[in-house]
């Protein structure tokens, strides 16, 4: 059943991955190894969640992080993730730069540099409202961060007369399924969409086509803090039962609900 087992590691299953490559990793989620089956409910055990609406109850935008690596198999398992998502008419119109080697990452960092500039003067200031201190950690700390995966697109949809909503609904959902598998892997990871603050250094860094939009920054490593539950506005006041004037959907019972 599994690959090859390790002594002293409780293994877990990570994905089918269309039948081509099985990873599994230990009860901690920070170690991988191969293995020849799949199994969801050992996963969410060995995360610590019991299922997935818990992973989506927990699945906070973590902000910090640890130096460790994110072993290629995993990242691997994001990108598949990620295009596990729907796309229209499944148009597919994504690419994801995947940002691990440390002179380019230090460089994303580098580039970062005036907005922290910005962001610093304007804390300083009352008047502002504040940073969530995790928006500047992760923006002080870019360089450290192990994985920077990009979600890019381009618009392809409808192919006569492509449209910008459905390329971005697309990357939206795609980058919500890295946090969610980054989640069950243990990862850390946020969205973020400042890299438009510093978008063309970006484009010439990476070489990126200038037909091609960045829809997002996910930061991706081991996490430093803990993991949910996120805080949500009460069902009983966004929900609307057969007429919108009319809300009567309890918040008791919720599955999955932190
Ligand atoms: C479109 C979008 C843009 C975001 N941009 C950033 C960002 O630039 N920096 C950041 O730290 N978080 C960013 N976030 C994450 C949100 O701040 C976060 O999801 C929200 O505060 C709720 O926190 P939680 O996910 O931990 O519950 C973004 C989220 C979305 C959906």
């Amino acid at each position: 059943m599994v690959g090859h087992n390790t002594p002293n590691r409780e293994l877990f299953y990570l994905g089918d991955f269309d039948g081509d490559i099985h990873m599994i990793g230990d009860a901690i989620g920070r170690r991988i190894d191969m293995a020849t089956e799949i199994g969801e409910t050992a996963v969410l055990e060995a995360t610590g969640a019991s299922s997935v609406l818990e992973i989506l109850g927990t699945t906070r935008a973590m902000r910090w992080f640890t130096d460790e690596p994110v072993p290629e198999e995993l990242i691997r398992t994001l990108v598949w993730a990620a295009t596990r998502a729907p796309s229209a008419g499944n148009s597919q119109g994504w690419d994801f730069l995947v940002v691990t080697d440390a002179e380019k990452r230090r460089q994303v960092g580098e580039a970062i540099k005036p907005l922290l500039d910005r962001v610093r003067a304007s804390e300083s200031d009352p008047a502002n409202p504040h940073l969530r201190p995790g928006s500047l950690n992760l923006m002080e700390n870019m360089h450290r961060i192990p994985l920077l995966l990009f979600v890019c697109g381009r618009e392809v949809y409808p192919r006569a007369s492509p449209r910008t909503d459905m390329m971005y609904s697309a990357l939206f959902g795609a980058t919500q399924n890295i946090l969610i598998a980054a989640r069950a892997l243990g990862l850390g990871a946020a969205m973020t969409t400042f890299h438009s603050e510093f978008e063309d250094t970006i484009r010439q860094l990476f070489g990126i086509p200038d037909d091609v939009y960045i829809g997002a920054l996910v930061p991706i490593g081991w996490p430093a803090r803990p993991f949910g539950p996120v805080r949500r506005k009460p069902l009983s006041e966004i929900v609307h039962r057969d007429h919108w004037s009319h809300r009567d959907l309890p918040d008791e019972g919720s599955a999955g609900q932190g």
